[in-house]
């Protein structure tokens, strides 16, 4: 069991690769603790970590929200002891948007992507410290790295400033025994808040640029994390860890 004795927290856990990564930590014995918007898919991803033998709970979290967040950590730390990992992994798209500079949208995109990533790092590392030991997973992209001509700017620029928190993150905590590195999922099953990155014509666009040739799988993500979150990776730190078939290698 590769996460035996860790109490896990992941963000966006309803869904996708947030539902992957908490399966997969339930299967690797930890104490897995799912926060999301979607109380009722969220509480259904707990049911089934339950009912295959592993430890899970929901907690209702908007990552925007600071006080949400000093309670959910509150919360953690009062029921299982301790804060081991966190994976920012909430996150919504700007491949819906028309207007790809709409000042409502960029405000949300860096609410959510990049604000609710920092107070993840803010108020879970303050926890870590208290175990003298963590790990901590930021969900950016490959769009963090490189534009597309078709998602809104916002979303790349909390793609890049999540890769970065991640860098200053590693360079701040190393010393507390805190590892922080970023994964960047290249094309992947659309998100719920998709748009143009949906849409079969543009993602067999995108594939012609994919060196394995095939879009990614939510599981392929989440043995990603897996190894960041687990002592396998103990001398990793401030990484960028890129899950694209290729795509940004060409
Ligand atoms: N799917 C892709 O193609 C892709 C590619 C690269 C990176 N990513 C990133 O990976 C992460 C997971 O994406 P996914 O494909 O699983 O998407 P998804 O839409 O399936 O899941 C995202 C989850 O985040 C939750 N969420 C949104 N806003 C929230 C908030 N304010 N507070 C709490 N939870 C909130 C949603 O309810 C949802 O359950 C995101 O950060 C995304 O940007 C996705």
């Amino acid at each position: 069991m590769r996460m035996k004795d860790k109490v896990a927290l992941i963000t966006g856990a309803a869904s996708g690769m947030g539902a992957a990564t908490a399966r997969m930590f339930g299967r690797e014995g930890a104490t897995v603790f799912v926060a999301d918007l979607l109380d009722r898919e969220g509480a259904e991803v707990v049911d089934g970590i339950k009912k295959a033998q592993g430890k899970a709970h929901y907690l209702h979290l908007d990552v925007t929200d600071e006080a949400g967040w000093q309670a959910t950590v509150a919360e953690i730390e009062k029921s299982a002891g301790g804060l081991d990992v966190l994976v920012n992994n909430a996150g919504i798209s700007g491949s819906a948007e028309q207007d790809l500079y709409d000042t409502a949208a960029w405000n949300r995109l860096m609410g959510i992507n990049a604000t609710g990533v920092f107070l993840g790092m803010k108020h879970g590392i303050a926890a870590m410290k208290k175990r003298g030991k963590g790990s901590v997973i930021n969900l950016s992209s490959v769009s963090g790295i490189v534009g597309q001509g078709y998602i809104h700017v916002g979303y790349n620029a909390s793609k890049g400033a999540v890769r970065l928190l991640t860098k200053a993150g590693a360079a701040q905590h190393g010393r507390d025994n805190i590892r922080v590195n970023s994964v960047h999922p290249g094309l992947m099953p659309p998100m719920r808040t998709s748009g143009r990155t949906a849409d079969p014509a543009t993602r067999a666009k995108t594939l012609k640029g994919v060196p394995l040739g095939r879009a990614g799988e939510v599981d392929e993500v989440a043995s990603a994390i897996l190894f960041l979150a687990s002592d396998e990776s103990s001398y990793v730190t401030g990484a960028e860890l890129v899950v694209d078939g290729g795509w940004t290698a060409v």
